[in-house]
Parts: structure tokens; C-alpha cells; sequence
């Protein structure tokens, strides 16, 4: 199914989690069972998950020193409840983008590579995990978004969608869309270049419930359940829309949320 996205070539299962390119020797970890395609080269690209992980990290600690400043030098009590929402949401959503990177961090302890800025630089979509989070809102909150784009997309693929093998939703994200359309497909795959919210949502997906503050709402706290579980079969794919590891003419259908504005 899978093919070597640097030179085309066919991989070989080199161990239950590592496929290998028979041709260039390009190597493709599967983590968490989601199999993870990103040039140039794979164990410095997954650094800059850690990396963005980190600059969060940092900016939140801005932040946060900043409003401590704003609490010593203002009269006590002015915009308390405020600062002790917003320190708190930060702390929450740390905690969780600790969790989504845990198993990169696990997978990085284990293997040796060499820091490669341009390798980090390719997992840059624009889109940080943190920017992420108001998705996972989106998509599983019951909004009336999410229930246009699901209506939309279910009544095309039923009137318009012969072939129901196989389907790639690209830029899949909080992978809503994903999990709404799987049914209709004898497999579905979840591209995006963003490990950590595949991580994120591949665990909900599968039954962990997910609890973050959402900062555009005022760093409210969302509690989002998951769906039931289901004979969906569902993969994921870590990887750049615009080099992908499948082969020529080997899906179905392809659906895309927003990739022809952002790519
Ligand atoms: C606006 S978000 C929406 C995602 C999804 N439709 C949802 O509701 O959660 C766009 C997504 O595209 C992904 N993305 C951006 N550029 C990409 C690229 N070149 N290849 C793969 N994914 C990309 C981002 O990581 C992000 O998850």
C-alpha cells in the first residue's frame, strides 16, 4: 500500500514497528501505531514536535511571569478571578501537550540522529498542537459546524461515491471528519502532518476522554467525550499532503477540509 515517499521505491517491514526502503534505505517508524512518513529525515523532523512543544512551554512561562508582575504592582483582588483562569489554562494545556509528545520523546530517547534544522523546519504547518485544540472543540463538541461539514460530506460521498475501499481525508486534525466518514469506507486513512494531534486524537478516537482549556473562550475548561467505540478501521499517517507515501492510483476517494486554501 505504503511506498517510499524520497524515491518511490517499495518498503519492506524491517520489524513490527520500522519499514524500510528496499531502494534508499529510508527508514518510516510507526509510533503508536501511526505510521509516521516526514523527510528529510525522520528522527530530527520528530524533534520539532518537541521543539514547537517547547516554544509553547516558553511563551506560557512569559505569560505567566508577566501577570504575576501585573498581580504584585495592581491593588489585590483586580481581575483575580481572570489571571487564575488564564494560569490555570495554561498549566492544563501543558499537561497535555506533555502528554501528546510523550511517545516522540519515547520514541527519540531510544535512536540516535543528528539536529537538523531544516528537518524541523518540514514539520511546520502553521498550525502548533496548541492551535490544534479549538478543533478538537469543533469537531467533537456537537457544534453546529461540525454537524454542516458531516452532513455535507456524507451526502456527497453517498450520491456521488462509487468505489468505498478506501479514503484519505487529508489534514485530518482533530480527525472528526475522519471518524464521520470511516463507515462508509473499507478503510479510512488520517494524513497530517502533525504527530501530536494525531497522537491526540487516535487516543480519543479509541476511547480516552480529552480535557483542555480552551483559550479563545476564555480559557474555559472543555471536557470532550469519546465516541463509541466502533468497528471503524481507521489508519493514520503522519505526513506532508504535498509527499505522500501512497501509491499511484491505489485510493478511492481523497477529501480535504482545508488543505486547498492552506497548501
Ligand atoms: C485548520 S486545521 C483543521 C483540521 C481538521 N479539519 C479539523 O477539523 O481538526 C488544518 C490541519 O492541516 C494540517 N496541515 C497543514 N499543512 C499540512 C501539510 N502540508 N500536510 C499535512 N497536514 C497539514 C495541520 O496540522 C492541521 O491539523
Amino acid at each position: 500500500m505504503y511506498q517510499c515517499i524520497a524515491c518511490r521505491g517499495d518498503l519492506i517491514d524491517e520489524s513490527p514497528s520500522t519499514k524500510i526502503c528496499s531502494h534508499c534505505g529510508n527508514i518510516y517508524p510507526l509510533i503508536n501505531e501511526i505510521s509516521v512518513f516526514l523527510l528529510p529525515d525522520v528522527f530530527s523532523s520528530l524533534q520539532g514536535f518537541i521543539i514547537e512543544m517547547e516554544e509553547t512551554k516558553s511563551s506560557f512561562a512569559k505569560i505567566n511571569d508577566n501577570l504575576e508582575d501585573f498581580e504584585r504592582y495592581s491593588e489585590p483582588g483586580i481581575l483575580a478571578n481572570r489571571i487564575g483562569m488564564i494560569k490555570k489554562g495554561m498549566a492544563s494545556n501543558l499537561d497535555v501537550l506533555e502528554k501528546s509528545c510523550q511517545p516522540i520523546m519515547d520514541f527519540l530517547q531510544n535512536c540516535s540522529g543528528q539536529d537538523n534544522t531544516l528537518a524541523w523546519g518540514s514539520v511546520r504547518s502553521g498550525f502548533s498542537f496548541h492551535d490544534m485544540l479549538p478543533y478538537f472543540y469543533q469537531d467533537w463538541f456537537g457544534t453546529h459546524d461540525f454537524a454542516d461539514v458531516k452532513n455535507l460530506f456524507g451526502k456527497t460521498i453517498t450520491e456521488h461515491c462509487k468505489d468505498r475501499e478506501s479514503v484519505a481525508v487529508l489534514g485530518a486534525g482533530a480527525c472528526g471528519l475522519l471518524h464521520s466518514i470511516a463507515d462508509n469506507f473499507q478503510v479510512s486513512y488520517g494524513v497530517d502532518l502533525s504527530l501530536p494531534t494525531l497522537l491526540t486524537a487516535k487516543q480519543f478516537i479509541e476511547g480516552e476522554p480529552l480535557t483542555y482549556h480552551l483559550q479563545k473562550a476564555d480559557w474555559q475548561k472543555v471536557e470532550l467525550t469519546p465516541p463509541e467505540s466502533t468497528t471503524k478501521n481507521i489508519r493514520y499517517i503522519a505526513s506532508d499532503v504535498m509527499n505522500m507515501p501512497f501509491k499511484s492510483a491505489s485510493l478511492s476517494v481523497v477529501v480535504t477540509q482545508y488543505m486547498l486554501d492552506i497548501v
